[in-house]
């Protein structure tokens, strides 16, 4: 069986040199330039992120079966999808639901909760705790109106007293650490994520994470990673950065550019559990048991994600083509069959097509790597 050789010293070296190389003059002579800098282990309190890659919390996305398994590809910590304080106070069953993600996944599983009001954020801590989560991550950048109305998500950077005061209520509440996701600020007339963040450390939040985005900008233009590397500057404790990376060599060049302590990601993981396999493949050489995936280990995958979802959402079977569509994404004549996807009637024959798709992607030149794993070109002929 071929093996994942991504970890080759030129590979690695190659994807290394290329993000060293972007980094301004002053830090990359005070850096070293080698993996032990871009791909050292991210410590929050007692919880260890290894390698330093987190997977994004994405509401209708980051459920039980995805988190299991991408949490089997090498992912260092992985995010649910954010969980309403309140729901889990009125045990909403989808409360529940997001509180059973810790005892399905293999990796240390921070809980997001959102909500407004210190006392029931609090107790939602605490619930999640109960359950096993390592790590409670308060959303403090969601700009979905639905949140913001309510005074939380992305509310809070318009006022963060209250923010500071959920983040004390919540360390008081529960014994693990205690993270803030944010973002850059409500607007771009607004961009007070300095100031939130040394307000957030000295209220004893234990790490942060910032989608290098305003609130306002949703998903419009560009991260702006300048941000993230400020904020490493000006903070202790330890800063994750989030947005727009979408390949090995953006997590490289998002790590050397910044100093960021760790990379979350989001959408480049949709249908692509293999981009944390080769990232944590190029920051672990010397772990390097993974093969390289095959079509049917591709095929396996996407079984096993189906397979657990009709068993939990039978309902839902626009979600899981969604899904199976994100898996197709980059591979050959993927629009065809796309199509196909979106138009089977239920699970079963959702599951016939995606098979008989598999066997026309066996049968060509393409390799799973090649199609799902982008690198604008660095080092693809080493992986
Ligand atoms: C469908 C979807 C759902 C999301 N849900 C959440 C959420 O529940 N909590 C949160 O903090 N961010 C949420 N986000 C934002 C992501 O966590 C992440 O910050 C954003 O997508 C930028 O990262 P990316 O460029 O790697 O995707 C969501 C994003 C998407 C696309």
């Amino acid at each position: 069986m071929r093996r994942l050789e991504a970890g080759s010293p030129s590979g690695i070296g190659l994807i290394i040199h290329a993000a060293v190389a972007h980094r301004p003059r002053s830090s990359r002579d005070s850096m070293h330039d080698d993996e032990n800098v871009l791909c050292g282990t991210m410590q929050i309190g007692a919880v260890t992120v290894d390698p330093p890659v987190v997977m994004a919390p994405m509401a209708g996305v980051t459920d039980g079966p995805f988190l299991s398994v991408v949490s089997r590809f090498g992912v260092g910590m992985v995010t649910s999808e954010m969980m309403s304080a309140e729901g889990c106070r009125r045990k909403d069953p989808s409360a529940e639901r997001i509180l059973a993600v810790p005892a399905r996944v293999s990796v240390p599983t921070a809980i997001q909760i959102f909500g407004a009001h210190p006392e029931v954020m609090g107790d939602a801590a605490r619930a999640a705790e109960d359950r096993g989560a390592a790590v409670i991550d308060i959303n403090a950048g969601c700009p979905v109106r639905k949140i913001v109305r309510q005074g939380a998500g992305a509310a809070l950077l318009l006022d963060p007293d209250r923010l500071m005061r959920l983040v004390e209520t919540v360390k008081r509440a529960v014994s693990i650490p205690v993270t803030v996701k944010t973002r850059l600020g409500w607007d771009k007339n607004t961009l007070n994520v300095l100031d939130v963040c040394r307000r957030l450390e000295r209220a004893g939040a234990d790490a942060v994470t910032v989608h290098a985005r305003t609130a306002r900008q949703i998903y419009s233009g560009q991260a702006d990673w300048t941000w993230i590397g400020e904020l490493k500057r000006e903070l202790s404790i330890p800063v994750i950065g989030n947005g727009d990376v979408t390949s090995p060599s953006d997590f490289f060049r998002m790590k050397s550019q910044t100093g960021c302590d760790a990379v979350m990601i989001g959408r480049g993981a949709l249908g692509n559990p293999w981009l944390f396999q080769v990232i944590a493949q190029l920051c672990r050489p010397q772990r390097a048991e993974a093969p390289r995936p095959q079509w049917e280990d591709f095929r396996r995958t996407v079984h096993e994600l189906a397979e657990m979802f009709i068993q939990e959402k039978p309902k839902a079977i626009g979600a899981l083509k969604k899904h199976l569509v994100w898996y197709t994404k980059g591979c050959p004549n993927a629009s065809v069959w796309r199509y196909r996807l979106m138009s089977a009637p239920d699970g079963a024959s959702l599951l016939n097509v995606f098979d008989a798709y598999v066997l026309e992607l066996a049968a060509s030149q393409a390799d799973v790597l090649t199609c799902k794993v982008r690198d604008n070109g660095l080092a693809q002929e080493h992986l």
